[in-house]
């Protein structure tokens, strides 16, 4: 194309006519100027042509380059060269391609007329747009180190750089961290906010060209890994350990065992995590105490940390031997244990709670315990050391072996031996035989290690069973004699067991004694005697040093039986309440008593005639107080005595049944009256009785309802058979303050509905009441003229005025309002009875008349 251009510009020059004749010679070169600028890259050519009167007298005619050397280069594929044209007349410089190193002076020379130098030159200026040398869009800076942002650029004339970082202008005269230079951005001592975006920025005044370029510019952080503690793991257990290493970007891992140098995440026994730094290591093993190191690289550097992992062994008892001493030894028991570290020992008796402390004992310092710990072979002895050995120290002991780990345990146990003794069998009683009936001599010896036994009568050995009257049993430790002696007294001696360890050996006697039936009984009383039951007072056998008394037995027939062959009978076991029942009333008995053991039956005696008493009412009820009967015979006791009711407005009464004196008891009867104490005595308050209530003679409880609260009740309480009523039972019963009392007494100003409802109830009744007694007063009519009438009218009892009843007694005179109607009339009854009552105790006969 080039050189297309050239041969037209040669053809146009070629015609122009030659017309500065006039001219001095020169040399002229186009195009003009003495200074050519022009784009590398771009192709140029320089033309010189003379301009003389006659060019046929231009020699030498050619161009010189800026170091003023001929150019002769006429291959057109050369970056430089030269071409003549129009019969060597012009001669035409080429650049090809201009570069940078073509710039300088070019001169164009000629000879004329071989004396005329000619001379012309112009200087070719090379002109570079902005291009990027050096100024990769992605760089990596590294945390407080200095970094050069690099941006390179070529341009010719020289550009003015500028810089934005994430847009914004840096000030660089403004800023101590910031150098710019040729090469770039100098940032001093990377921080992680210098990370950005930097634009490099270039502007050529000369040429008005502006280019940028984006620099991404990452800051990038070494790993860092925190220095790390000794770590302790478990043997046998999965351990896990963190590398804790930070860095940007993050860093990956490896582990790497110290001492082997290996990597760990190619061993099978760990897992190395590139990305956490986590070492897990699957199964612990005793090897694997040692220094590792953890390496964490990026693209930003490398660290490393080394730790060591310390392996730590459950404790284990591997020996711990029983021992068998005598008693007095001087001994000790020991017990070896492995771990890491190596545990501490100490030794418990399996029977106490605590172990036994270091050294010697407090409580007895006949035990020391001591231990030595050997940490580099991981390994304890505990020793427990006994001085003069106790039978007390034999049993069970725990070994404890403990370390931060972990406990063990392990058992192992003293066995004193000791001496045969025959301390647990030392109070055992004589051994007893009667005729057919064989003593059982038992010896029985402790002792470590069990003792034999032999047995010895009269001096000489029982070998076997060597006479029929003699059985022996067990060698030993126990052995049983059994000895017959048929009433052969020669057998009721002393025997010997001889008891013999390799320790010593020990003798026992036992002596077998006859035993005979028991001694006639000493003494028999009556107590207490009811017209069908008789309580006796029985002093057994005195002087009886033999086998115990089982039984009493009493024989009794009516006085005009002559022989004892058809005799009740009648067996109380010894010291029982020798209470004799189901007797005829008024019936005249005849009594013995005789005492039995295991042998048979003593003597009779104690004979007794006892007419029984004639059938009277029941014997008076006990009442029952807070679950106790009160002491036996203090009725004065109980009339006195107040209980509490735990209840505002009821209690629960409670008796026994009484002795019902040859007749069923049929009914009790119950009355309560509101008493207060004046001048400490008790009165009654008449006017506030209950009725008489009847309890069935089934129930032996009563409930009295609807007390009043914090009141005291004199309750009497009487049994009722055919023949009358007992004396009373008394009781006084305080209630409990209720809280319904409370409610009366303080006056609410809230008041409830049922209050009001009571209040409006109340009012009506207190009118009723009113009208009733005006009309009782002014005309002799209603309710309480007719119980006026009737109270008035009423007839005196004749058997009650017999009796010399007390007017006083509330049974009568006040009964308003008998709470169980349908008893009225027994009431009445009873009343018939009452007072007929007869003997309170025994014997006594008071009985005015009987019914029956
Ligand atoms: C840069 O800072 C210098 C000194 O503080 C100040 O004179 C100059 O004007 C600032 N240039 C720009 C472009 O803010
Ligand atoms: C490794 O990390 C530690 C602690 O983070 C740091 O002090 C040390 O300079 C780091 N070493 C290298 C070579 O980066
Ligand atoms: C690592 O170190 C950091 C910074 O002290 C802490 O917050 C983090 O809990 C550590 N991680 C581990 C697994 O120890
Ligand atoms: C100690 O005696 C117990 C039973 O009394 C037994 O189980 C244990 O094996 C014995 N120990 C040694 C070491 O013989
Ligand atoms: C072991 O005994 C020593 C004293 O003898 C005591 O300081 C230590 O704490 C004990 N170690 C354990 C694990 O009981
Ligand atoms: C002898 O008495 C013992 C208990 O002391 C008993 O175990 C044993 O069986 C008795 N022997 C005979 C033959 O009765
Ligand atoms: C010792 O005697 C007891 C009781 O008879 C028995 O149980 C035990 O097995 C005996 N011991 C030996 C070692 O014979
Ligand atoms: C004595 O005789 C009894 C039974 O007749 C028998 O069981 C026992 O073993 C005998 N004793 C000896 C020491 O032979
Ligand atoms: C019988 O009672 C008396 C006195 O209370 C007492 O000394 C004796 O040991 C008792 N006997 C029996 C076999 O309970």
């Amino acid at each position: 194309m080039i050189r297309w251009l050239v041969y037209i510009c040669f053809v146009l020059i070629g015609y122009m006519p030659i017309t500065f004749a006039a001219d001095p010679p020169r040399l002229e070169i186009q195009p003009e100027g003495a200074t050519i600028e022009k784009s590398v890259d771009l192709g140029l050519a320089l033309i010189c042509t003379p301009k003389v009167e006659n060019p046929n007298l231009i020699t030498q005619l050619e161009w010189r380059d800026p170091r003023n050397r001929r150019i002769e280069t006429t291959d057109s594929r050369a970056p430089l060269y030269i071409q003549r044209a129009y019969g060597e007349m012009t001669i035409v410089l080429i650049f090809t391609k201009l570069t940078e190193n073509f710039a300088g002076k070019y001169t164009c020379a000629a000879n004329y007329a071989t004396s005329e130098q000619l001379v012309a030159s112009t200087t070719v200026k090379t002109i570079i747009g902005i291009t990027w040398v050096n100024a990769p869009e992605s760089q990596y800076s590294i945390v407080g180190r200095d970094y050069k942002v690099k941006c390179e650029i070529k341009a010719n004339p020289e550009p003015i750089v500028n810089w934005l970082k994430d847009g914004e202008e840096i000030n660089v005269t403004n800023s101590n961290r910031y150098i710019t230079d040729q090469q770039g951005l100098l940032i001093k001592k990377v921080r992680e906010s210098d990370d950005g975006v930097y634009t490099c920025r270039a502007v050529v005044f000369k040429t008005g060209q502006i280019e940028t370029r984006n620099i991404r510019v990452e800051v990038q952080i070494p790993p860092q890994i925190k220095p790390m503690q000794p770590v302790e793991v478990v043997e046998g257990e999965e351990a896990s350990i963190i590398c804790n290493g930070t860095g940007k970007p993050p860093p990956a891992f490896k582990w790497i065992k110290e001492k082997t140098r290996e990597d760990l995440s190619v061993v099978d026994r760990f897992t190395v995590k590139k990305n956490t730094g986590a070492l897990v290591i699957h199964r612990v093993e005793f090897n694997d105490d040692s220094f590792y190191k953890c390496v964490a690289e990026n693209t930003a550097g490398i660290n490393e940390t080394l730790v060591k992992i310390n392996v730590l062994v459950k404790p284990k008892v591997y020996e711990f031997w029983n021992i068998t001493e005598p008693v007095g030894s001087t001994t000790k028991i020991i017990c070896k244990a492995q771990g890491r570290p190596a545990p501490n020992i100490s030794f418990r008796k399996l029977t106490k709670t605590d172990p036994f402390t270091d050294g010697p004992q407090p409580y007895d310092p006949r035990i020391k315990q001591e231990f030595t710990r050997n940490e580099e072979k991981g390994e304890t002895i505990g020793i427990l050391h006994f001085n003069k050995l106790r039978r007390t120290d034999d049993g069970l002991y725990v070994c404890i072996a403990e370390n931060k780990v972990e406990t063990a345990y392990k058992n192992g146990h003293i066995t004193v031996e000791f001496p045969p003794s025959f301390e647990v069998t030392e109070n055992y009683p004589p051994v007893w035989s009667w005729e057919n009936h064989p003593g059982n001599l038992t010896c029985i010896a402790e002792s470590i290690p069990n003792a034999t036994i032999q047995w010895k009568f009269n001096g000489i050995h029982i070998e076997d069973n060597n006479t029929q009257n003699i059985q022996r049993y067990g060698n030993g430790p126990i052995s049983y004699l059994i000895v017959t002696p048929y009433n052969d007294h020669r057998f009721y001696s002393q025997y010997e067991c001889i008891a013999t360890n390799k320790l010593g050996s020990a003798t026992k006697f036992i002596e077998l004694r006859k035993a005979t039936v028991p001694d006639n009984i000493q003494h028999v009383r009556p107590e207490s005697v009811t017209a069908t039951t008789i309580k006796f007072n029985i002093v057994g056998p005195s002087n009886f040093r033999g086998l115990p008394i089982r039984s009493i037995t009493v024989q009794y027939q009516t006085e005009r039986a002559h022989t004892w062959a058809t005799a009740k009978e009648h067996i109380w076991s010894y010291n029982a309440t020798y209470i004799l029942e189901n007797l005829v009333p008024e019936q005249v008995y005849n009594f013995r008593f005789a005492a039995r053991n295991d042998v048979g039956i003593g003597g009779w005696s104690g004979d007794q005639q006892i007419q029984m008493p004639r059938r009277s009412v029941p014997a008076e009820p006990k009442l029952i107080i807070d679950g106790q009967l009160p002491d036996v015979g203090s009725n004065y006791v109980a009339a006195d005595l107040v209980t509490e009711s735990h209840y505002a407005d009821h209690y629960k009464m409670q008796w026994t049944v009484p002795n019902d004196n040859g007749d069923p008891i049929d009914s009790y009867i119950i009355r309560y009256c509101v008493t207060q104490r004046v001048n400490g005595l008790w009165r009654d308050s008449e006017s506030e009785c209950s009725g008489e209530i009847i309890q069935s003679y089934q129930h032996t409880t009563y409930e009295m309802s609807d007390l009043r609260p914090d009141t005291t009740y004199k309750v009497e309480l009487r049994a009722h058979n055919a023949i009358g009523l007992s004396s009373p039972a008394e009781i006084r019963v305080r209630t409990a303050r209720g809280l319904n009392a409370i409610v009366y007494e303080t006056e609410d100003p809230t008041i409830s509905s049922a209050t009001i409802i009571g209040i409006v109830v109340g009012a009506i009744l207190l009118a009723l009441i009113l009208i009733d007694i005006l009309c009782c007063c002014v005309n002799h009519a209603g309710i309480i003229a007719l119980i006026y009438d009737q109270v008035h009218s009423k007839p005196v009892d004749d058997e009650d005025a017999k009796l010399g009843r007390d007017e006083k007694e509330p049974l009568k005179s006040n009964v308003q309002e008998p709470i169980i109607v349908n008893g009225v009339d027994k009431c009445n009854m009873s009343v018939e009875y009452d007072g007929k009552q007869v003997y309170t105790k025994p014997g006594e006969i008071i009985g005015k008349h009987s019914v029956v």
